[in-house]
């Protein structure tokens, strides 16, 4: 489907090797205008994601405001991943240091841009999504000014950071449900399509050849540092957060399923766990559409068409 505009939207992230590559890819796609970013803890504290993020946005050259957000989810504590992302987020790269953040707090930035957009916006959370349930819990009515909301959550299957559960989705259940709740279109991009993202050194040294700019082979490097993931048999790493962004950008590169999806927001073993109805065994009506398969090597290619634009 031809769009005459680009897409305004925000993208809520944790940065993060692969929350750095989706904003990459965000910031070089004339597709999208990226209107803000906003940083939550999550794979690393906010201090280090916030960073990540001012850094990201001027290694490409955007000056798209960055806002400080949540350092934990709306109830119980933080908990992040560094034996995955390093214990500065980026696997040890370092990036020149971006700029200061936008003033005041991710939620009340979100809800005054929502309040004042011209037109229906569009929210990638591709982190814990506290900012974005805690824009939306303290005044609803702003879910009438989003288009879709796109997240890189949950799993019909076995969980990343327990047997149940996805990490972000494990971060803060409370704030996703929020939002399954608002009744906006909402697209989940699951550990079963991330996986197929498969992140190889092959990919990385054919992503490397595609050009000398600073934002590609920051984003191999950061690629590089990711550990083997023995979930997918431990040959390379799922690339999670940039499928988030290729759905609004390449939509023809998935197919998809219109789900009902809840998340166990209790306390034991199966907190977190995102339950998505792909057989509507249960008859409950949509509220999401799960992406179930990716054209991997045409991914990667927009991947790497995209990175090598970039200064
Ligand atoms: O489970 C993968 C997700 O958790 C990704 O968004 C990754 O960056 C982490 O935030
Ligand atoms: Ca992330």
């Amino acid at each position: 489907m031809a769009r005459n505009r680009p897409i305004p939207l925000v993208i809520d992230c944790d940065p993060g090797t692969d929350d750095a590559v989706a904003l990459l890819l965000a910031a070089a796609s004339p597709e999208l205008d990226l209107v803000a970013v906003t940083a939550a803890g999550g794979n690393v504290g906010l201090d280090h994601t916030l960073r990540n993020a001012l850094a990201l946005m001027r290694l490409a050259g955007h000056s798209t405001p960055v806002y400080s957000g949540a350092d934990r989810p709306l109830l119980g504590r933080y908990q992040g991943v560094q034996w995955v992302h390093g214990e500065d987020g980026m696997g040890g790269v370092g990036l020149p240091p971006g700029g200061p953040p936008a003033p005041g707090h991710a939620a009340d930035a979100l809800r005054a841009l929502l309040r004042t957009a011209p037109a229906p916006v569009t929210l990638v959370g591709i982190a814990p999504v506290t900012n974005l349930g805690l824009a939306l819990a303290t005044e609803p009515a702003l879910a009438d000014k989003i288009a879709e909301i796109v997240l890189m959550t949950g799993a019909w299957g076995e969980g990343n950071a327990t047997p149940a559960a996805e990490f972000n989705a494990l971060s803060d259940p409370e704030a996703l449900q929020i939002l399954l709740g608002l009744g906006r279109p909402i697209t989940i991009a699951g550990l079963e399509l991330t996986a197929q993202a498969l992140v190889t050194p092959a990919r990385i040294a054919a992503l490397r050849t595609l050009g000398g700019g600073a934002c590609l082979q920051a984003a191999c490097d950061v690629l590089a540092s990711v550990p083997h993931a023995k979930r997918l048999g431990g040959e390379g790493s799922a690339l999670h957060d940039p499928c988030a962004v290729a759905w609004l950008i390449a939509p023809h590169l998935f197919t998809a399923r219109p789900c009902f999806v809840e998340v166990d927001c209790g306390p034991g073993p199966n907190r977190g766990r995102t339950v998505i109805d792909r057989w509507d065994r249960l008859g409950r009506p949509h509220n999401a559409r799960v992406l179930e398969t990716l054209d991997a090597d045409g991914f990667f290619a927009l991947l790497g068409q995209r990175l090598a634009r970039l200064p």
